[in-house]
This record gives C-alpha cells, sequence and structure tokens, in this order.
C-alpha cells in the first residue's frame, strides 16, 4: 500500500505535466484542472487513499501529496497565465506589474541659480532686462568707452558673426546697459541676466559659453558706498550672513573707479582651501561707477547723475555653492550630475 501510493503520486505528477504541456488554450486548461485538481479529480483521490493509512506510513505520503499539491498549483497557475496573456494578444495590460514611473526631469542647477539670484535683487527693487545675444561692436564696446585698438578689445578675445558689419557674439551682459539707459530715463535699477561668448579654449575654468548677469544702478546722488551695500547685501541673501566681501582696485573703461570684488570662500569659510587657491576668497568679477564717458553715449546728464554697475559670473558662484569643479560639467548634460540637483 505504502509504495503503491508512492508510485501513484509520481504517475500523477508526471501525467499532470505532460497533460498541461499539451494544453493550448484556456478550455482545456480547465478540462485539466477539473481532471487533476477538482474536488473529485485524481489529487482528491490520492488524499482520500491518504485517510486510510496511518502512522509513519501517512506522515511521510502526507508530506509528498502535500508538496505534490502545492507544486501542481503552481504551476497549474503559470501556465494559466501564459495562455491568458497570449489569447489577449499585444494589448493584454497586466495590473499585476510594478508601475513604469518615467524619469522626471529637474531643473538645471544653472536655471536654480539664475532664478534666486534674481529674485534677491528683485526684492532689493531690481527690474530683470534683457539684451541681445548677438551685438553689433558698438554697443559691446564703442558705447561702453571701449575705443578702437584698445586692448580691451583684444582681451575680451572676441567671436565675430561678421567682422565687416562688425557683429559679434557679446562678449559681456554690459552693453544691456547701454540699451537700457538709451530706452528710458533716469533713475534706473536693473539687472540682466544672459549668455555671454568669448573665444576660450575650454578647460577647468573657462568655456566659451557662460552667464554674466549685470547690475545698473543710476540716480541722482549713487555713490560706491551703495554699491558696496547692494552687493554686501546680495552676497549674504544668496549665500548666508556670515559671507564676507571684498573690493580690490581694478580698471574697466565703462567704469571709472573700477574694482574686482570677491566673495569669502563659501567651502572652507574663508580659511583656504583648493578652490581659493589658499587665500580664503573667490573672484566673483568685476564692478565700478559708470564712466561718465558712458552717459555722454546715451544723453545722460553727467553732471546730475552717478551710477554704478557691476557684472557676476554665474558659473563662478555655482561652482562655489554646489561644489563643482569643473566649468564644463554645466554644459555636458551628463544626467548622473544633473539628476543630484
Ligand atoms: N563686463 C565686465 C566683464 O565682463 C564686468 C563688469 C561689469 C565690470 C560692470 C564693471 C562693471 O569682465
Amino acid at each position: 500500500m505504502k509504495s503503491d501510493l508512492k508510485t501513484r503520486i509520481r504517475l500523477l505528477e508526471s501525467d499532470f505535466d505532460s497533460a498541461l504541456a499539451e494544453a493550448s488554450d484556456l478550455q482545456a486548461l480547465e478540462q485539466i484542472r477539473i481532471r487533476f485538481l477538482g474536488r473529485k479529480g485524481l489529487l482528491a483521490g490520492l488524499f482520500g487513499i491518504l485517510g486510510s493509512l496511518e502512522g509513519d506510513e501517512k506522515r511521510a505520503s502526507g508530506h509528498l501529496l502535500n508538496t505534490l499539491k502545492d507544486k501542481m498549483n503552481t504551476v497549474f497557475s503559470e501556465k494559466a497565465r501564459s495562455l491568458d496573456m497570449q489569447s489577449h494578444g499585444e494589448s493584454f495590460f497586466d495590473h499585476s506589474l510594478p508601475g513604469n514611473i518615467g524619469y522626471i526631469g529637474r531643473l538645471h542647477p544653472l536655471t536654480t541659480l539664475l532664478r534666486e539670484i534674481k529674485s534677491c535683487f528683485q526684492s532689493m527693487g531690481f527690474i530683470v532686462a534683457q539684451g541681445p545675444e548677438i551685438e553689433t561692436e558698438y554697443y559691446n564696446f564703442d558705447a561702453l568707452n571701449i575705443a578702437r585698438g584698445h586692448p580691451a578689445r583684444d582681451m575680451q578675445d572676441t567671436l565675430f558673426i561678421d567682422e565687416e558689419q562688425e557683429i559679434v557674439l557679446r562678449t559681456h551682459t554690459s552693453p544691456v546697459q547701454v540699451h537700457v539707459m538709451e530706452n528710458q530715463p533716469p533713475p534706473v535699477r536693473i539687472i540682466a541676466p544672459g549668455r555671454c561668448y568669448r573665444r576660450d579654449t575650454p578647460d577647468a575654468t573657462h568655456s566659451p559659453v557662460f552667464h554674466q548677469i549685470e547690475g545698473l544702478y543710476v540716480d541722482e546722488g549713487v555713490s560706491f558706498a551703495d554699491l558696496k551695500g547692494t552687493i554686501l547685501t546680495f552676497a549674504q541673501r544668496l549665500l548666508g550672513s556670515d559671507i564676507k566681501i571684498r573690493f580690490r582696485p581694478s580698471f574697466f573703461p565703462f567704469t571709472e573707479p573700477s574694482a574686482e570684488y570677491d566673495f569669502s570662500c563659501l567651502i572652507c569659510r574663508g580659511r583656504g582651501c583648493r578652490v581659493c587657491k589658499q587665500s580664503g576668497w573667490v573672484e566673483i568679477s568685476g564692478a565700478g561707477m559708470v564712466n561718465p564717458a558712458v552717459f555722454d553715449y546715451v544723453g545722460y546728464d553727467p553732471e546730475r547723475y552717478t551710477g554704478f554697475a557691476f557684472g557676476m559670473g554665474v558659473e563662478r558662484i555655482a561652482m562655489l555653492i554646489y561644489g563643482i569643479p569643473d566649468i564644463r560639467m554645466f554644459y555636458e548634460n551628463d544626467v548622473r550630475l544633473l539628476k543630484q540637483f
């Protein structure tokens, strides 16, 4: 009896497997279910025999039968699933699969930073202005008091669109100063964010395309102290109240006096690190009091008005804030980098 039941269990298993293998549609499968797994089916019959056994024999065969039952149920559901899928063709939709959540894009770190910078200045009453990226030499140089043949013109390493027509890709956002002043009388209080271009070979700190933000404030009685106060307020709002700023004498043809300004290094908080080359300071850009010669070009009265202007290198600030060591990373659009923001 004992060996008999074991044999029948083995036979049932192989019969079931071959019957399943042959089933080619859901009706055939249902027949198999009734024959093998139904209430009066072959598996139930073997459980009936088990009822007449006793002791160790009953336990051993019971274990075998239960294992077979689980296996038959599993194999049966798999087959049912695959036949069901076939019968639905390609339009089959499996509700039990986890959802396919696509990668959701996000803002580029430069976009985020530009927005933050804009809102800092807007809260101080600055209005956002725009100017063209393709400029004439007049706006990019002449009206900014950068004379023909002046070394500053070489220094800029300009990309020309048409040399004869004197059309260039702007090398800085300062020409927007001229457009704005041509179009409105003082007072003027604007920032002008945008792309700039220079004939630079790309390396860790140079990119032929980069962003600047220009600032311009013209009114009666505007002083260098206002410039310093504006830059300091901006730096502390953007980067925290412990940020320090520093001005160093410099030269730009369109400002007089001129300065370059630095922020204390965010990474090491001024103690000295690789980013600030151990100096504790990171250079941001140039600034100064608008040169009266520029007022002459746009028809402002230099006896009555004074103003300050500043530039700002957006990538430089972004590298500082996000700890990005190479400017090229902003333009490679490697999702592994972008996903981190
Ligand atoms: N346009 C200058 C540059 O690109 C920066 C600057 C802006 C300097 C405004 C003074 C005033 O280097």
